[in-house]
C-alpha cells in the first residue's frame, strides 16, 4: 500500500436557482466515484462542495416565484442535498457561498489582491433602469442581438447564434424589470488586473500537469497570445451578494466568491472536526505542502477555473489546485438535453424511475480523462447494465453462492480468472486515478468475461447433483466467488451498494482496496440487482416531457466569453406562454381544510364546504362537486382552493373562495390536494 496521501476534492458548486439534472449528475457521480477510489485505497480524502447561492439567477428566480432570495437557498440546498445523498455522493461537508466563513475569506482574498495592487478602478457605460432605479444585470436586459439581429435575446448572449456580447451593445434594449428602455449612465467599476498575472498563468497552465493537454493548448491557443483582459468583478447595488468592505455599494460579482466557497467549505469541515485548516488549505506553507487539491469541473466553466482561480490563489498566497479535471457535457441519444424530448431529466424523476447504481455505472463506463462530450444512449443503457452488471458481475455469485451457503471460501490453486482478476488490480487503480473509468470497466468487464466462462466449463449446477462431487462443487464456486469478490472491489468506487452486499455476503467490513475474502464463510445469497426495465426508462422520458419544469436555466456567466453554450433550455419560455409570473403570482393559491360539509337542498351540483385557512380564517365555499362526492368524505380532507377570488352571492349565499379540481364532470371530478404535511394556509408556489 502507498503512503496515506492528504487529498481535497471538490466539484463546482451547483446553482442556487435550479435543480439537479442528469447532466449535473456526470460530474458529482465522477467526483465521488474518484473520491471513494481514493478511501478504498485508504488515502485520506475528503470531498467539499456548496450552493452556489449569489447573483443575478437567484434573484431573478425569487423575483419570480414572489419569495426572498435566502428562502430559495434554503430550500434548495435541502434538495440538493437530498439528491446527491440518494444518488450515493457522500460529501465530508456540504456548505453555501452565502456563509460568514465565506464572506471573510472573500475580505482576505480581496485584501491580498490589493495588497498587490491588482485592482484598478474604472468607469464604464451600464445600463440604468430609470423607473426602477436600478442598474441592470445583463439577464435583466432583453432586445435584439447585435451579431445576427435575432429578437427576444438576454443582454449577455444570443440563443440564435451564440453570440456573446455587453448588454449595452444590444439593440432596442428593455429592461424586464419595469419594461421600459434603459439608459446609459456611467458607472465605477473594479476590475483585477489578470494580466499582471500573465507570466505565472502561462507557467502554471502549461507546465506541471495541472490540466488536461488539451485544455492546456486551448488556453494557450485563445487567451495566453495575447494579453489578458481585466476582469470586472465588482457589480453596483441592487446585487445579491456580498458588499465590497472598500467600495460601498459594490458587490463582487458571484463568480469571485464562488470559487472561495471551496476553501470556505473545507475551513467549516476543519472548524467542526477539530482539524488543522493550515494543513488542508489557506496561505501556502510547510503544513499544507503535500496536501493535493483537485478541483472537477464542466468545460463551459473551464476559464474560471484555470485562469480567474489561479490567478486569484496565486495572488493571494494561497496554496494552488494540484489539478483541475474537466469532463464535457452530456448529450441523450445524441441531442442536447430537452425538456419537450423528455430528455431533461432531473435527478429527482430519475430515482422514481430507477436504481442510483445504473447511472453511475453507466457513467462511470462512459468517463474518460478527456474533455470530450458524453452521449447517454438510452437503449445502450439498459443494454450494458443488463449485459454487464446483471449478465457478467451480478451473475457470477447468482450461479455459485446459493450452493455453498455456510462454506468457506478456499482455493488450492487459482485458476486463470482468479489470477487475473488479482493481477488487473493496479492497473485498474491507475486507470482510476487518471480518471479513465471507462477503461477501468472495460479491464473489469474483460475479468467478468473469463470468470464466466470458467464457471460454465465447471458447470456446479451439475456438480450439486451428485454428493460425490462435494468438493469439487465447494472448489470451483470458491473459485467464482472469490473472483466475483475481486470484480466488486474493483467496482466499489462505482457501485457501493453492490459491495456493502457483497461485503455482508461473505461476512466482511471495511472492504479496503485489495483485500482477500479467502476463509471468509459465504452466507445466504439474496439477490443483489433487478434487470433495467426498458418500461420504466420510457416512463422517466414521458414524465420529464410532461412535468412542469423546476430547473433553472443555467445562467450565462455574464460577460465572460465561453465558446461553448451552455447547454439548458430556458424555463422561463418552457412554462406557459399565456401569463406572465407577475400574473401567476397574484393567484393567491392556498392548502385549506375542509370543517364541514353538505348537499345543499335546491341544487344537484353544489356542496357548501366551510374550510379553514389557518389562522382563523374560514371561508364558506359552494363547490359544483355533488355528482362525485360524498359530503361525509369530504370532512378532514385538505384541498387546494384560490383564496383572492372576490366572494360570489349565489341564490344559496356566498361563496368566498374556490376549490380546485381537475376532470370533464359528472363522477370525474377530481379535488386536488397536497401531500400529507402540508398545513392550512399554507401559500402554493
Ligand atoms: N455555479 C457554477 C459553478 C461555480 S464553481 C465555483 C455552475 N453551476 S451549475 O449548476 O450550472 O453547474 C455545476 C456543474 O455541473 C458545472 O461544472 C457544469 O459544467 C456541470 N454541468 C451542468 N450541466 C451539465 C451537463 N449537461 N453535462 C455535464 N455537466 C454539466 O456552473
Ligand atoms: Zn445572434
Amino acid at each position: 500500500m502507498p503512503e496515506q496521501r492528504r487529498i481535497l476534492v471538490t466539484s463546482a458548486l451547483p446553482y442556487a436557482n435550479g435543480h439537479i439534472h442528469i447532466g449535473h449528475l456526470v460530474e458529482y457521480l465522477q467526483t465521488d466515484i474518484w473520491v471513494r477510489f481514493q478511501k478504498l485505497r485508504g488515502h485520506d480524502c475528503r470531498y467539499f462542495c456548496a450552493d452556489d447561492t449569489h447573483g443575478t439567477a437567484i434573484t431573478i428566480r425569487a423575483k419570480q416565484e414572489g419569495v426572498s432570495e435566502t428562502d430559495i437557498i434554503a430550500r434548495m440546498s435541502e434538495a440538493h442535498q437530498r439528491d446527491f445523498a440518494d444518488f450515493g455522493i457522500v460529501f465530508d461537508h456540504y456548505s453555501s457561498t452565502n456563509s460568514e466563513t465565506n464572506r471573510q475569506l472573500c475580505h482576505q482574498i480581496w485584501a491580498g489582491l490589493r495588497q498587490r495592487d491588482l485592482i484598478i478602478e474604472r468607469e464604464v457605460a451600464r445600463l440604468f433602469d430609470e423607473e426602477a432605479g436600478t442598474f441592470l444585470a445583463d439577464r435583466f436586459v432583453k432586445g435584439s442581438c447585435p451579431k445576427c439581429g435575432a429578437e427576444d435575446q438576454y443582454g449577455d448572449s444570443c440563443d440564435r447564434c451564440g453570440a456573446t456580447y455587453s448588454a449595452t451593445e444590444v439593440i432596442n434594449p428593455v429592461s424586464t424589470i419595469s419594461g421600459s428602455t434603459p439608459a446609459l449612465r456611467m458607472s465605477n467599476q473594479l476590475f483585477v488586473r489578470i494580466e499582471a498575472l500573465h507570466d505565472f498563468l502561462q507557467d502554471w497552465t502549461q507546465s506541471g500537469n495541472h490540466l488536461q493537454p488539451e485544455v492546456a493548448n486551448y488556453l494557450k491557443g485563445h487567451f495566453l497570445g495575447e494579453p489578458l483582459h481585466d476582469w470586472d468583478v465588482s457589480r453596483p447595488a441592487p446585487y445579491f451578494g456580498f458588499e465590497i468592505p472598500d467600495a460601498p455599494g459594490n458587490f463582487w460579482y458571484v463568480w469571485f466568491d464562488a470559487p472561495i466557497g471551496y476553501i470556505a467549505s473545507c475551513k467549516e469541515w476543519c472548524q467542526a472536526q477539530g482539524e488543522d485548516f493550515a494543513r488542508w488549505w489557506g496561505p501556502e506553507s510547510e503544513a499544507n505542502a503535500n496536501t493535493e487539491i483537485h478541483h472537477f469541473i464542466g468545460k463551459d466553466i473551464q476559464y474560471f477555473h484555470t485562469l480567474f482561480w489561479p490567478a486569484m490563489l496565486h495572488a493571494a498566497g494561497f496554496k494552488l489546485p494540484s489539478t483541475v479535471r474537466i469532463h464535457g457535457f452530456l448529450t441523450v441519444d445524441g441531442e442536447k438535453m430537452s425538456k419537450s424530448k423528455g430528455t431533461f431529466v432531473t435527478a429527482r424523476t430519475y430515482l422514481k424511475h430507477l436504481s442510483p447504481q445504473y447511472l453511475r455505472y453507466y457513467y462511470a463506463a462512459k468517463l474518460t480523462n478527456r474533455v470530450d462530450d458524453l452521449d447517454l444512449n438510452l437503449d445502450e443503457f439498459v443494454a450494458k447494465i443488463n449485459s454487464d452488471l446483471v449478465g457478467k458481475v451480478v451473475n457470477l455469485a447468482s450461479r455459485t453462492a446459493r450452493f455453498i451457503s455456510g462454506e468457506q471460501l478456499q482455493v488450492a490453486n487459482p485458476g486463470a480468472a482468479l489470477e487475473r482478476s488479482r493481477a488487473v488490480r493496479e492497473q485498474v487503480a491507475a486507470l482510476y486515478e487518471s480518471g479513465n473509468f471507462a477503461a477501468a470497466m472495460r479491464e473489469i468487464m474483460a475479468c467478468a468475461d473469463a470468470a464466466n466462462e470458467f464457471i460454465e466449463n465447471a458447470k456446479p449446477w451439475t456438480l450439486a447433483k451428485d454428493p460425490a462431487k462435494r468438493e469439487e462443487l465447494i472448489a470451483a464456486c470458491s473459485q467464482g466467488l472469490l473472483t466475483y469478490w475481486e470484480l466488486v472491489l474493483m467496482l466499489g468506487p462505482v457501485l457501493p451498494d453492490l459491495l456493502q452486499e457483497s461485503a455482508k455476503l461473505f461476512g466482511l467490513e471495511h472492504p479496503q482496496w485489495g483485500m482477500s475474502a479467502e476463509g471468509a464463510t459465504v452466507g445466504t445469497f439474496r439477490h443483489l440487482m433487478q434487470r433495467v426495465d426498458p418500461k420504466a426508462v420510457a416512463a422517466m422520458i414521458q414524465e420529464t416531457a410532461t412535468a412542469s419544469i423546476d430547473t433553472a436555466p443555467k445562467p450565462n456567466t455574464e460577460k465572460v466569453s465561453s465558446s461553448t453554450a451552455s447547454t439548458n433550455e430556458n424555463p422561463i419560455e418552457a412554462l406557459a406562454p399565456a401569463i406572465d409570473i407577475e400574473q401567476f403570482n397574484a393567484i393567491d393559491l392556498r392548502v385549506a381544510e375542509i370543517l364541514h360539509a353538505e348537499a345543499v337542498q335546491e341544487s344537484k351540483k353544489l356542496l357548501r364546504l366551510q374550510v379553514s385557512l389557518g389562522g382563523g380564517d374560514e371561508r364558506c365555499i359552494f363547490a359544483g362537486i355533488a355528482s362525485a362526492y360524498q359530503p361525509a368524505d369530504l370532512v378532514g380532507r385538505k384541498v387546494v382552493v384560490i383564496a383572492n377570488l372576490p366572494p360570489r352571492k349565489m341564490k344559496f349565499g356566498t361563496s368566498e373562495a374556490m376549490a380546485l379540481a381537475a376532470g370533464p364532470g359528472g363522477k370525474e371530478i377530481f379535488l386536488l390536494s397536497p401531500d400529507s404535511g402540508a398545513t392550512p394556509g399554507m401559500r402554493i408556489h
